[in-house]
């Protein structure tokens, strides 16, 4: 059995089919071609599948798609402006905020939901952001740095 189900994403409005168990992170990597977001542990440890869903930082592998028919969604693609990075991607540039790239997204978007509601976090309050945002690469404290300068900006 499929079902229908129509999503708004980055502002655009999409429409799939998806089966019961399709998780959200599937469907926006597979149905959508939206693979920017990583899909890691699914089981809802790692953060590197969150997208926003109406601005709050979610577990994409968690939900099921069929769940979200209707829903506004931000994923990483939705950051950049054309050409132009986020201020939070031009800050992890600059500052070195990543190495593989696998939890880039997942701390993106989980970034933005936190600057969004407070402008100029402590360091304290960053990594309490993206305590469930799993790095094997960075130790983190560029990270942190990135997310500082870009709240500055
Ligand atoms: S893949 Fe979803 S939390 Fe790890
Ligand atoms: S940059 Fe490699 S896991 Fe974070």
């Amino acid at each position: 059995m499929t079902r229908t189900i129509r999503l708004h994403v980055n502002d655009r409005a999409y429409e799939g089919t998806v089966e019961p168990r399709t998780s959200l992170a599937d469907f926006l990597r597979d149905g959508l071609d939206l693979t920017g977001t990583h899909v890691g542990c699914e089981h809802g440890v790692c953060g590197a599948c969150t997208v926003l869903l109406d601005g709050e930082p979610v577990r994409s592998c968690l939900l099921l798609a069929i769940q979200l028919d209707g829903a506004r969604l931000t994923t990483v693609e939705g950051l950049a402006d054309g050409e132009q990075l986020h201020p939070l991607q031009q800050a992890f540039w600059d500052h070195h905020g990543l190495q593989c790239g696998f939890c880039t997204p997942g701390i993106l978007l989980t970034a933005k939901a936190l600057l969004e509601e407070t402008l100029h976090p402590t360091d304290e309050q960053i990594r309490e952001a993206i305590s469930g945002n799993l790095c094997r690469c960075t130790g983190y404290h560029f990270i942190v740095q990135a997310i500082r300068a870009a709240a500055a900006r």
